[in-house]
């Protein structure tokens, strides 16, 4: 992939995710003792419903994980005797992954291919070969155009193959961080006192965003400090995967999510991190859906 292929929101994202590769290994967020042990796991809401979306689990099931930034997460399914395809545009993401597979003895099951997602169909020219496509937090914030996410997902998708989607709930995604930064406006005040909203819900231009720090590790002293994002409302979505062939299975709101999404929230039994005090605004959202 040629750099100057790609558009600047994709050249100036991917640099970020190149750097944060070795930051998210020295992670305590990205912990890899169970993966190594044989034992990976998914975030808790995955582990719930996916298997809804896989009842007989997943041996022998090919599984598309797009997105995979260093292969943990796909790993997992080749752990359970999937065999996975995971594709990323960061290629210190995807030489992770590779050196993790072979680490694993999972090099068999287990692909990696370094492409932007927008040109997965080129980098990956197998249609209608999945049973499963897998992509969750962290995802479709990167990606500027949701219905060709959409269309991208029903072209590897065997018919009645399945999507499984998690991510941040995009009505969270309005808020600041420094915003809510103030736990007192929850405790006390609740949603009246609550600071303003810094992007709309509704926003279609790309969000130009320059902040320290990293979700994983807060004080990670990051070079790319840039990053170029896009909001997708929650219906935009949903109506992209039904106008690319898809049928909703099920629409999950979460009052948690696995990363601090703001420092107002706190760490829960099952490692998600949720509101202090009542469920206020939905933190995160996943869905399924069928390919007819
Ligand atoms: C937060 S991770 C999501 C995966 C998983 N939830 C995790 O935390 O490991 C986001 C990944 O999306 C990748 N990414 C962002 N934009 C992309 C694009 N246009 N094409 C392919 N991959 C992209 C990044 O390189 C990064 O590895």
């Amino acid at each position: 992939m040629a750099h100057d292929e790609l558009p600047e929101w994709a050249r100036v994202n991917r640099a970020r995710w190149d750097e944060l590769v070795d930051v998210h290994l020295a992670s305590e967020m990205y912990d890899l003792a169970d993966l190594r042990a044989g034992a990976g796991r998914l975030v808790a809401i995955d582990e719930v419903e996916l298997p809804l979306i896989a009842p007989e689990g997943w041996q022998g099931l090919r599984v598309l994980h797009l997105q995979c930034h260093f292969g943990a997460d796909s790993l997992v399914f080749a752990q359970r005797g999937a065999e996975v395809v995971g594709l990323d545009f960061s290629m210190p993401a995807v030489k992770q992954a590779r050196a993790l597979a072979e680490e694993l003895g999972l090099g068999e099951r287990a692909r990696f291919v370094c492409a932007n997602l927008y040109d997965a169909r080129h980098a990956l020219p197998e249609p209608e070969s999945f049973d499963v496509v897998y992509t969750s937090w962290g995802t479709i914030g990167w990606l500027p155009d949701i219905a060709e996410w959409a269309r991208i997902i029903a072209w590897f998708l065997k018919p009645d193959g399945r999507l499984y989607f998690a991510d941040g709930h995009p009505a969270a995604f309005v808020f600041d961080e420094p915003a809510l930064d103030a736990p007192a406006a929850l405790l006390d005040g609740g949603p009246a006192l609550f600071p303003p909203a810094r992007y709309g819900y509704f926003d279609e231009t790309p969000l130009d965003i320059d902040e320290d720090g990293d979700y994983a590790d807060p004080d990670a002293q990051v070079e790319n400090s840039r990053t170029i994002e896009f909001m997708h409302p929650l219906g935009a979505t949903v109506t992209a995967l039904i106008d690319a062939g898809l049928t909703i299975d099920f629409l999950h709101e979460h009052d948690a999510v696995p990363w601090q999404m703001f420092s107002v929230l706190e760490r829960r039994g099952d490692g998600l991190w949720g509101w202090p005090v009542t469920a206020w605004l939905p933190l995160g959202m996943s869905l399924a859906a069928t390919r007819r």
